[in-house]
C-alpha cells in the first residue's frame, strides 16, 4: 500500500494506473476502519486492478459541529489495519493499493463549500434527509470529487448507509458519470450489531444490549410474513422503546433505546409503503435510526 496525500499525486498515479489500462476501484470511507470497511477494500482488490481507498473526514456532511469534532480520526491505526489485511489476503498488492488521506485544504482548495450543491428530490426527503440538512449535499460533494481524482470503474459504499448509497445512485444519474456503483452487505459482529466506528463510543452495558437492534429487525422480518406494514412497523418502535421496562436488569443507570425512526420502504425510491405489495423490483427495506447510550446508531432489514 501506498500512502498518498496530495490530489495531484493521485491524479498522477490514476494517470499511470489507465496508461496500463488498469481498472480502478474506489472505496471512498472516513476512516475509522473496521472489518467492514476492510471487507469493501477487498472486494474491490478482487474485482478491479487498482483501487483507491480514501480516508477523509468530511467537515460539509456534518451538520452539527459537536459530531464533526466527535468523529474518530485515527489514521496511523487505520493505514495498520490496511496492510494487515493486505498480508491477510496474500496478494502483492502494494503497488495498486493507494491509501489517500488528503488535508480538508487539499480537498478544497477553494474553501470548503457553505452552500447546498446537490439535490436529490424524494430520495432524500424521508429518514435521515430532513434531519440531517445539507448531510447529502456535502456527502455528494466529496464523492465527486473523489470520483474525479480517482476516476473509477467502480466504485465501493456499504450497505449500513442504505439512504447514501440510493443517494450516490441518484447522484451517478445526474452528473451521468459511468461509474458502477457497488452496495456491498453490511458486516456484524459474532452477536449481530452492525459494525460501525460509532460502536466503540457505546459503554460496556450499551454494547451488550445493543445486537438487540439487530435482533428486532430480525424479528420483524419474519413477522413480515403475516403482519401488516404499519403492524410490523408499531411492534419494532414499540420493542425497542420498552426493551428497559421489560429488561430493567440489563439497563442500569437509565439506559434505554430510544428509536428516532423506523421506516419500511421501497428499497430503490426510499419511499415509505403501506403495504407489502407496493414495493419495486428491489423488494422492501427497513431502516431504523436509534439513540443509545448517547450514540445514534443505524441498521437495516431487507424484507
Ligand atoms: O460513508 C461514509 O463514510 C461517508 O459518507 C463517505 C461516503 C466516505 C463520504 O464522506
Amino acid at each position: 500500500m501506498k500512502q498518498i496525500t496530495k490530489a495531484a499525486e493521485l491524479q498522477q498515479a490514476v494517470a499511470e494506473a489507465k496508461a496500463q489500462n488498469l481498472e480502478i476501484g474506489l472505496v471512498p470511507t472516513m476512516g475509522a476502519l473496521h472489518e467492514g470497511h476492510l471487507s469493501l477494500i477487498e472486494r474491490a482488490l478482487k474485482e478491479n486492478d487498482f483501487v483507491v481507498v480514501s480516508l477523509f473526514v468530511n467537515p460539509i456532511q456534518f451538520n452539527n459541529k459537536e459530531d464533526l469534532a466527535k468523529y474518530p480520526r485515527t489514521i496511523e491505526a487505520d493505514l495498520d489495519l490496511i496492510k494487515s489485511l493486505e498480508l491477510r489476503i496474500k496478494g502483492a498488492c502494494t503497488d495498486r493499493l493507494v491509501a489517500f488521506t488528503p488535508t480538508v485544504e487539499e480537498m478544497y482548495p477553494d474553501g470548503e463549500p457553505t452552500e447546498i450543491v446537490y439535490h436529490f428530490g424524494p430520495v432524500e426527503e424521508v429518514m435521515e434527509g430532513p434531519r440531517r440538512p445539507g448531510h447529502f449535499s456535502g456527502v455528494a460533494v466529496v464523492v465527486r470529487r473523489l470520483f474525479d481524482l480517482a476516476q473509477p470503474k467502480r466504485a465501493y459504499f456499504g450497505e449500513k448507509d442504505y439512504q447514501q448509497v440510493a443517494v450516490i445512485r441518484a447522484l451517478l444519474e445526474q452528473i451521468k458519470y459511468p461509474i458502477e456503483l457497488v452496495p456491498c452487505p453490511i458486516v456484524r459482529a459474532d452477536d449481530g450489531l452492525a459494525l460501525s466506528s460509532r460502536n466503540m463510543r457505546l459503554s460496556p452495558a450499551a454494547r451488550a444490549i445493543a445486537p438487540t437492534i439487530n435482533a428486532t429487525l430480525e424479528q420483524a422480518a419474519e413477522m413480515a410474513e403475516y403482519e401488516d406494514v404499519d403492524d410490523v412497523k408499531e411492534w419494532v418502535v414499540d420493542t425497542l422503546a420498552s426493551f428497559h421496562e421489560v429488561n430493567p436488569s440489563l439497563c442500569p443507570d437509565g439506559l434505554k433505546f430510544e428509536p428516532e425512526y423506523f421506516e419500511i420502504v421501497d428499497a430503490r425510491t426510499l419511499q415509505p409503503i403501506e403495504n407489502w405489495d407496493a414495493a419495486g423490483d428491489l423488494g422492501a427495506v427497513g431502516c431504523i435510526a436509534v439513540w443509545l447510550d448517547g450514540v445514534r446508531l443505524i441498521d437495516i432489514v431487507k424484507f
